[in-house]
């Protein structure tokens, strides 16, 4: 698709796509371990690795969650210009499933009070979507437990899981097996977006 001058690295981080349907069945537990330690090599500020990952697999537990963010994206309005606006529409959906039916969910976690706690679980999300990309799986961002990470019945759930009453969820990714051999293209690159001095003349 772009020719053969990247390496695999970079070819793989051309073809990712947010992919929002998916095969039948749970992904391998060693693809999982292998997007986990992707994960947890990202950079992190300073190097502490607070950043941390909670993994959902349990069909009753994420139902249990599939209920929990419908009710409270229920009670709230779409406000213009809103990114969150799509997601709450999304909701009043028949059949919603706010992770698109994935079978597993990996949230990232870290301390609210450090400073560089989502650009840390930021880094950490995207290796792990490279990663599923390098292991054939689809995946895609899914923002709704990082939106409602303040509300109780939310937060019960990881609590359940070990995460701590100082810590949110900055963000998640849905992964799960491929549906379709062929991803969407990409859509084209918004212009103007990079600066270069050097062709600047001053
Ligand atoms: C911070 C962030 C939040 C996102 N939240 C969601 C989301 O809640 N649901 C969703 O379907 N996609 C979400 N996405 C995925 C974007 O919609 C997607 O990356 C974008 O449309 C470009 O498509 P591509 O990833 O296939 O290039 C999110 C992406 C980012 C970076």
């Amino acid at each position: 698709m772009f020719g053969t001058d990247f390496g695999d690295v970079i070819e793989t981080i051309l073809v990712r796509r947010s992919i929002r349907a998916y095969g039948q069945g749970q992904i391998e537990d060693d693809q999982l371990e292998r997007i986990l330690l992707c994960g947890l090599y990202a950079p992190s500020s300073g190097g502490r690795q607070l950043a941390r990952f909670m993994v959902i697999q349990d069909a009753d537990r994420m139902d249990r969650l599939n209920e929990i963010i419908r009710n409270s994206l229920l009670r709230q309005q779409p406000a213009a210009g809103s990114m969150r606006s799509k997601g709450v529409l999304r909701a009043q959906q028949e059949g919603y499933r706010f992770a698109y039916g994935a079978p597993t969910l990996i949230c990232a976690i870290a301390p609210r009070a450090f400073e560089n706690a989502m650009a840390d679980c930021a880094c950490a999300l995207e290796n792990m979507l490279i990663a599923c990309e390098s292991l054939g799986l689809s995946a895609c961002w899914s923002n709704q437990t990082h939106w409602l990470t303040g509300e109780p019945e939310l937060r019960a759930v990881f609590e359940e899981l070990g995460m701590g009453t100082e810590e949110d969820i900055f963000g998640a990714i849905a992964v799960g097996r491929r549906l379709r051999e062929s991803s969407p293209p990409a859509a084209e690159r918004v212009a103007g977006r990079v600066i270069r001095d050097k062709l600047i003349k001053s």
